[in-house]
């Protein structure tokens, strides 16, 4: 549907912008901003292109893509294939005036990049075609890139792609910048991620990447190829992690959920959890554009059974006393 034609409950307002549904693309399937818009018209909230590295490259060898249908999953180990941050911009220049939705870059960096300059440049050259900013530490198939994730580097690297920002644009608002985190982080990972993002003025976190655990209930034949799993069997994982982030966080930073999310309820539950936003890409491949129609139909369905006037009134409804479901 269009861009304005969804049901009101289910619009969200949010780093001043307005969100037709809560319901986005994903990064890792529109990687190179080229087919953004559609992805807008076939009913997404918003889409995240990328991640986009600074220079172009091939990204890992074929096969890196596996699909598990019995598990309604996938394996991916794609390794960054990026047409680089000059190519993007090309791409995403019309945007400049005519900003019809909400897109999001997805800044990756180089194999043999340096991560701290990599996602500098990234903002310079990119932040002004952006509504938000994503710095992607949590995809599993470029080697070092989680590490970034420490306490220690995470900080250092927030101030310093902060700086970038300041030194990149001058709208107002800026666009938010967000972290993207893996689902396997441990309790301590996840505590001291906490601690630096609430004392670092970074504007939200999305939970998260893909995972590089094995559920012992996987059925495909692929269950063992290297990368990272996506789909329902990442759903509970992701969505306790979330849980735990926003707890951790006290509901201050707005947090986006992904992972595993295949219908309206699976939608809600993260919403419930603490996402003000969320995203899927696996369900996409299995079920086809027609999953937005049901999911948001089932979604706006599900805040209204509950009382919600508005999805804003749901987030991290889970944590609330009395509210428990
Ligand atoms: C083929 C593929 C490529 C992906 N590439 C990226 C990427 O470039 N950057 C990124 O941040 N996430 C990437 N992701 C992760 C997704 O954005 C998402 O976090 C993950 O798939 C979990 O959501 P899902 O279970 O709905 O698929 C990729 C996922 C898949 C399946």
């Amino acid at each position: 549907m269009g861009l304005t034609s969804d049901d009101p409950v289910l619009h969200m307002r949010i780093w001043g912008r307005s969100f037709p549904n809560p319901i986005g693309m994903a990064a890792g399937f529109d990687k190179d901003a080229e087919v953004y818009d559609s992805l807008l018209q076939a009913g997404f909230g918003f889409v995240e292109v990328g991640s986009i590295t600074p220079e172009p490259q091939p990204g890992n060898p074929k096969p890196r893509l596996f699909r598990l249908p019995q598990d309604s999953a996938l394996i991916n180990r794609m390794g960054f294939n990026s047409r680089g941050f000059a190519r993007a911009r090309q791409r995403l220049e019309s945007r400049r005036q005519l900003r019809r939705g909400i897109v999001g870059v997805n800044i990756g960096k180089n194999r043999n990049g340096e991560a701290e300059a990599d996602y500098m440049r990234g903002i310079r050259e990119l932040a002004a075609y952006a509504d938000y900013l994503v710095i992607n530490v949590s995809s599993p198939n470029t080697p070092g890139l989680r590490a970034l994730q420490s306490a220690v580097a995470l900080r250092s690297l927030i101030a310093a792609v902060q700086r970038a920002r300041g030194e990149a644009v001058t709208a107002d608002p800026l666009p938010p910048l967000l972290l993207k985190l893996a689902p396997d982080l441990t309790a301590e990972d996840r505590r001291d991620i906490a601690g630096v993002a609430a004392g670092s003025g970074i504007d939200g976190l999305i939970v998260g990447n893909t995972t590089i655990s094995r559920p012992p209930s996987l059925h495909g034949p692929h269950r063992s190829e290297s990368g990272g799993l996506s789909g329902a069997p990442l759903f509970s994982l992701s969505t306790e992690v979330l849980r735990d982030i926003y707890r951790l966080t006290e509901g201050r930073i707005p947090l986006i959920g992904v992972g595993g999310i295949s219908s309206g309820a699976d939608a809600y539950a993260k919403i419930r959890a603490g996402a003000s936003l969320v995203q899927l890409y696996t369900a996409l491949v299995y079920q086809g554009p027609g999953l937005l129609r049901r999911m948001k139909a089932e979604l706006a369905q599900l805040l209204r059974r509950d009382g919600f006037a508005g999805l804003a009134e749901a987030v991290g409804a889970d944590h609330r006393p009395g509210m428990e479901r």
